[in-house]
């Protein structure tokens, strides 16, 4: 019997940026959905242009630039969102508009404040909004988990009429099961009479930590595209994972007897990409893509793997691309090596940009007697957070001391935007404290440090560190990285990373008077 095809709908640019704290730059969502088309999702729902102008600029750039998936934006069933959406997406040479509006009773009464006819005639009408700017639109009744179903069932006609070429099945707070959703779905397809003229979706929340589960019942249901966010990054306890829905259909394509578009062999860099840039690590056992998904610490499984690789693997990780953490180059190798092995981490560098690369990786490599794919990746990653960031202020020099029985204390020079050098020293509870201070006291931005978090990039001693911090003023959150073979420096870096950030989202120029200028 033919394969039939799921698409995939990729919405960590839309869903998966709405996890706390993580707020990305433009050219970083552009950095994102070149690496989503390589992975060949079928749509990318690049942002909600109605949201705020970054967000808006971000869906049109990636609209414009970005080729082969379907580019969607998110939209209220407001007129103001729609035609936000339609302007942003309207140069990609496949756009869609993706409305929702809420259907279960307890938002209806609550949040809308309106009766069920009201809300009909809302999503109705903007759905036919949308199909007057283009045919493909895709409409989500919000909590439709929690929805009656005869509402739903009527809801879901009256859309389809209206234009809607997918209904999207949204489980927003993570409520359901797999039998339970399996069934939704059965009954979706018995009871909407026009169903045959749009394609059932399903979005699924993580909340019970099912979503991947109740996304592959719904496709053995008839849902035949599934949306997700790569880690499974995402509201609260996140989106269904792609990765884990992708690599489920494709291992047990025996049952499923579905294929999808996707490059699978994309599928490690897509995930290490989304990790680097969001700041969200990803933990070790995560399925697919964490650091243990492929490696057997039991001796009767090594023994059984060394003897024939499928007695304790069901997927071979060549499919996902996984590089391994395999020894690559020294400070003996030369440019040309490193642009071969960078290529085979699927960074394609101009020759200006590797001659900036291959020094960092020189002043690596004599730090570092291996120097590894990960560690490539994490040098990649500092070098994109420079190139990429917004850069108010840039650290110029750090340097602390402290020990068991001393205070620890820390000197910072930091540059500012006109060039303006800003000093000062502090001490602390600890050399990170120390250095934060120091920073705060030399450049004086007033911001609550509320995450921090340290992670070694290969095992050994001498490992590189990557540091995430979240800072939070006014509510809002701004997340910043930094990364080098010393944390205390990378912990700088990622404090004055997350300052810029919270500078550039908010449109603010502080620009403190000088304490010290050498
Ligand atoms: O979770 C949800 O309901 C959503 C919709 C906007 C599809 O993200
Ligand atoms: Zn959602």
């Amino acid at each position: 019997m033919a394969q039939e095809r799921v698409m995939i709908f990729d919405t960590t640019l839309r869903d998966g940026e709405q996890s706390a704290g993580t707020g990305l730059t433009g050219e970083e969502k552009m950095e994102i959905a070149r690496q989503l088309a390589r992975l060949q999702v079928d749509v990318i729902e690049a942002g909600f242009a109605a949201s705020s102008p970054g967000d808006f600029d971000a869906v049109q750039a990636i609209a414009r630039e970005v080729e082969g998936p379907v580019i969607a934006s998110l939209a209220r069933a407001h007129q103001v969102d729609v035609d936000a959406a339609w302007n942003a997406i309207k140069d990609a040479a496949q756009p869609r508009i993706h409305v929702f509006l809420s259907s279960s009773e307890i938002h209806i009464a609550h949040q809308l404040r309106k009766n069920r006819e009201e809300v009909l005639d809302l999503a109705t009408s903007m759905v036919a909004r949308a199909r007057g700017y283009c045919d493909d639109v895709e409409f989500s009744p919000m909590d439709a988990t929690r929805t009656d179903p005869e509402y739903l069932y009527q809801m879901l006609e009256a859309v389809i009429e209206a234009g809607a070429r997918t209904v999207n099945i949204a489980d927003t707070v993570g409520y359901a099961i797999p039998s339970d959703f399996g069934k939704l779905i059965a009954e979706i397809r018995h009871n909407v009479r026009n169903i045959d003229k749009a394609t059932i979706s399903v979005h699924c929340h993580n909340d019970l930590g099912l979503a991947v589960a109740n996304s592959l019942a719904a496709v053995q249901a008839g849902a035949r595209q599934v949306e997700g966010c790569i880690n499974g990054i995402g509201e609260r306890a996140g989106n269904a994972s792609l990765e884990e829905i992708i690599m489920g259909l494709h291992t047990r394509r025996d049952l499923f007897n579905m294929t999808t578009g996707v490059d699978t062999t994309q599928i490690y860099s897509t995930s290490r990409m989304v990790s680097r840039i969001t700041g969200m690590s990803i933990q070790a056992n995560k399925s697919i893509v964490g650091d243990n998904a492929f490696r057997h610490a039991s001796g009767i499984h090594q023994d059984g793997v060394l003897k024939e690789r499928t007695t304790y693997e069901v997927m071979d990780p060549d499919t996902i691309g996984w590089a391994g953490n395999s020894l690559v180059l020294g400070k003996l190798s030369g440019r040309a090596g490193l642009r071969s092995r960078l290529e085979d981490l699927g960074y394609v560098l101009s020759n200006d940009d590797l001659v900036r690369v291959f020094d960092s990786f020189k002043v690596l490599a004599d730090k570092k007697r291996e120097v590894t794919d990960r560690d490539l990746e994490a040098l990649m990653a500092e070098e994109m957070r420079v190139t990429l960031e917004p850069v108010t202020y840039e650290l110029e020099h750090v340097q602390f001391s402290g020990g068991d029985h001393d205070i620890a204390t820390a000197t910072v020079r930091v540059v500012g935007p006109d060039g303006t050098v800003y000093s000062d020293a502090a001490t602390g509870n600890g050399p990170v404290d120390a250095v934060c201070n120091a920073i705060d006291r030399a450049i004086h931005i007033p911001a609550k440090l509320v995450d921090f978090n340290v992670q070694s990039v290969t095992e050994g001693i001498d490992s590189l560190g990557q540091v995430s911090v979240r800072v939070q003023r006014d509510g809002s959150i701004y997340m910043g990285r930094g990364t080098d073979t010393d944390i205390v420096v990378a912990s700088a870096k990622a404090y004055v990373s997350a300052l810029n950030r919270l500078l550039a989202q908010e449109g603010v120029r502080e620009i403190p008077e000088p304490l010290t200028t050498p």
